[in-house]
């Protein structure tokens, strides 16, 4: 396989970044060890995304359920959160990556507010990968926020609603649907994560550890995508051909 795969694709992959606490209790460590360690396996994925023809990266790194999770743990992430923000934004500048962080705020801690900010401020010229973090985030939560949202200007077809929703979830207009989710830790289930936007997208599931998810495995995830054959609810090539003929 070649070390890289064609540019230009645009793909929007999502990742449900699971298993950094059973990561870390295997090797007899707190779990926010292995969050730690996730971290550093998010900035390989970030650092090898451009190069696979990834455009966006949605990555799931808290949910609004996970607030249910002990206070240490919730601390730690909180802390780990913002501890990552501001040591890459930097890094993240110079890779031209844009940051854009989904899902609410007003429960979240001041200061990681504030870094967010920053972090969204300073990398907002970033062209080569659009990196979406979701934090406090829920799908569920944001598709009926923006049925709201729709209800208010009373649209007159349900085209137009459907149209009015995608809009109102996806943090601009640059943002597609989802082409591949991919969730590590052996789980098989998206846990309300861009419900909507996943419609169509391919599923790649790992038994990989979170922190041992490298540009390798994601090459592999890769190039699975590009041997899919994507349907839409339609026919595959060629079948329509084929029907005449008969
Ligand atoms: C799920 O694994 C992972 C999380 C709830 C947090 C994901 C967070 C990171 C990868 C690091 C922080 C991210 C940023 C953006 C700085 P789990 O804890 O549920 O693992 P388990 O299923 O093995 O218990």
């Amino acid at each position: 396989m070649p070390s890289t795969l064609p540019r230009g694709e645009n793909l929007h992959v999502a990742v449900i970044m699971d298993g950094n606490g059973r990561w870390a209790t295997r090797r007899g460590l707190p779990r926010p060890a292995g969050h730690r360690a996730g971290v550093a396996a998010l900035r390989r994925i970030i650092a090898a995304a451009p190069a696979l023809g990834i455009a966006t990266l949605s990555v799931f790194a808290f949910s609004g359920d996970n607030w249910q999770r002990p206070a240490a743990e919730v601390d730690a992430l909180m802390w780990l959160m913002r501890a990552y923000l501001r040591a890459a934004t930097k890094e993240l500048v110079e890779a031209g990556v844009r940051l854009c962080v989904i899902g609410r705020r007003d429960r979240m801690p001041g200061p990681l507010i504030d870094e967010i900010a920053r972090g969204e401020a300073a990398t907002a010229g970033g062209d080569r990968l659009h990196l979406r973090i979701a934090l406090d985030y829920s799908s569920r939560e944001a598709i009926a926020c923006a049925a709201v949202r729709c209800a208010t200007s009373l649209p007159p077809s349900l085209d137009l609603v459907g149209r009015l929703i995608a809009d109102s979830l996806a943090d601009d207009s640059t943002v597609g649907e989802v082409d591949l989710l991919i969730r590590t830790g052996g789980e098989k289930r998206l846990s309300d994560f861009l419900l909507w936007e996943c419609a169509y997208a391919e599923l790649w599931f790992s038994d990989v550890m979170w922190p041992d998810f490298d540009a390798e495995a994601l090459r592999g995830a890769i190039a699975d995508f590009h041997r899919r054959e994507r349907r839409f609810g339609g026919l595959p090539p060629g079948a329509l051909a084929l029907g005449a003929a008969e």
